[in-house]
């Protein structure tokens, strides 16, 4: 069968399917396929492995003889995941193995903003290395700080067993279910999301973007925190206000902010978000390691096989298509 990639992938990777028979197809521009590009060729294929590609309700309905759709993410807020379920497309995602490179850079932004270090690596571009004022642009320590995590699933369970390993923070979270492996293993204590403001040093988000908490981090929200207080985001980009967020920066609200996902994506050059002092914003690379990201094309493609011989998926977001 015929199976067409959105990106480029290691020949390696790709191989895995040739040696079941199949053939294989990639996008090799150095740009996003449109939605039309992207149709055309889908339409001559029978598995699509879909690599930062948005598919809505038109791309499934034009392309319901889909035997399977992988989505190389662990997120699926770009997928009409819906459509694809009542035309009985079977969708696969990429769980867990990309959880731990992900906390990582959660923990990274943390430590990047209490510190300062873009700051003071910029500091050092523009030839500001001289006199010592030893108490302007301090940073914060992190030992024994509260950590408040908004959806403590896989990957904010990495990053409350790496912030309680390295600074010994108390973990508080808020769910819309009891995590209780978190509170076995990691002492986690349930809050309510106004307490999960309130109490917080540093509020690190790792839910998925849905209706419900679109925006949730908004002026109302950053009012609740403490004016120290850090917010890191990993997840997606739609789960804050991002002109709310640059007010309550600017307006010391907040104490700091790490991104590495904002709204939209990619950011403008010209946010102001970019030039401040205690923001720290870095391009959607929570998965970016070899490791990973072999990890999650494997995935991918074990989705795909499985779909293409109509078998369930190892990882499926849609179960629902088999019953
Ligand atoms: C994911 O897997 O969802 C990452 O955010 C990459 O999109």
């Amino acid at each position: 069968m015929k199976v067409f990639i959105t990106r480029s992938i290691p020949e390696e990777v790709k191989k895995t399917l040739k040696d079941q028979g199949h053939t294989v197809s990639d996008w090799q521009e150095k740009r996003s396929m449109t939605a039309d590009e992207l149709i055309n060729h889908c339409k001559r294929n029978d598995a699509l492995l879909c690599i930062n590609q948005k598919l809505d309700s038109r791309f499934f309905e034009e392309c319901s003889h889909l035997k399977v759709v992988a989505t190389n993410s662990v997120g699926f807020d770009h997928i009409d995941v819906a459509k694809a379920t009542e035309l009985g497309i079977p969708i696969g995602n990429t769980p867990n193995v990309l959880s731990k490179a992900t906390s990582d850079i959660a923990f990274l932004l943390m430590q990047n903003v209490a510190r300062k270090a873009i700051f003071w690596h910029k500091e050092i571009l523009n030839g500001n290395w001289d006199f010592l004022d030893p108490f302007k642009d301090l940073g914060v320590d992190l030992q024994g700080k509260t950590l408040g995590i908004f959806g403590l699933g896989r990957i904010g369970f990495d990053l409350a067993k790496s912030a309680k390993g390295a600074f010994d923070m108390p973990i508080i979270y808020h769910n819309r279910n009891k995590n209780e492996a978190a509170e076995a293993q990691l002492d986690a204590k349930y809050v309510s999301f106004d307490d999960l403001l309130a109490q917080s040093d540093v509020i690190s988000v790792h839910a998925n973007l849905n209706e419900e908490n679109k925006g949730i981090f908004n002026s109302a929200a950053f009012e609740k925190m403490k004016p120290t207080s850090i917010f890191i985001n990993s997840a997606r980009g739609g789960l804050h206000n991002e002109t709310d967020l640059l007010n309550a920066l600017q307006e010391g609200v907040i104490g700091g902010a790490g991104l590495d996902v904002t709204n939209p994506e990619p950011m403008d050059r010209n946010n102001p978000l970019l030039e401040m002092k205690n923001a720290v914003i870095l391009p959607h690379i929570g998965s970016a390691t070899l490791e990973t990201r072999l990890a999650m094309v494997k995935l991918s493609v074990d989705n795909i096989l499985a779909g293409l011989k109509g078998d369930p998926l190892p990882e499926c977001i849609n179960p629902e298509v088999y019953s």
